[in-house]
């Protein structure tokens, strides 16, 4: 099995700094749904079911490790932008104050099936949020880099479709 797509990944690299756009990718890097939550959130999952379900187990370690990838990506492209890589994003839920991330943001979950399902639901607001972005954006090398990272989610919605069938 494979956890992400064979293609390369575009360079990390900006057409100029930009404190607008470095505040965009913070949402997806460190808010509530990011690649931070999404590593933590499958580090969980990896942890609690390591000693009984093997196959899951090792599927989310894997997913992790992509996901690790996507957020060194942002954060690099973040910093490029002018802005230092924090863990924290502006919360529009809270009158656009800055938010630190924080594991309240994790679905604690036991259950493989829930699990799943929640997997599925935060991988898919991430690409929804990732192509909105893309709109937004113009830097052309930020947009490269948003579309290959959509790639890996949707193999990673496959995966857990896959897992959930066999449940
Ligand atoms: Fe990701």
């Amino acid at each position: 099995m494979i956890f992400k797509v064979n293609k390369p990944y575009p360079k990390i690299k900006v057409e100029e700094k930009n404190y607008y756009y470095a505040n965009i990718l913070l949402n997806d890097y460190s808010s509530n749904i990011s690649e931070l939550s999404a590593i933590t959130q499958y580090i969980y999952q990896y942890f609690d079911k390591f000693n009984t379900n093997q196959e899951f187990s090792n599927i989310m370690q894997n997913i992790a490790k992509v996901e690790m990838f996507h957020l060194e990506l942002l954060g690099k492209t973040i910093k490029l932008l002018g802005i230092n890589p924090k863990f924290i994003f502006i919360n529009k839920n809270l009158y656009n104050n800055l938010t630190y991330w924080n594991s309240s943001f994790i679905d604690y979950n036991s259950n493989i099936k829930l699990m799943l399902k929640n997997n599925i639901i935060i991988e898919e607001k991430a690409i929804e949020n990732y192509k909105k972005d893309i709109t937004i954006i113009s830097d052309k090398y930020i947009k490269k880099l948003l579309n290959r990272i959509i790639e890996d989610e949707y193999l990673h919605i496959e995966i857990f479709k896959y897992l959930l069938n066999k449940v």
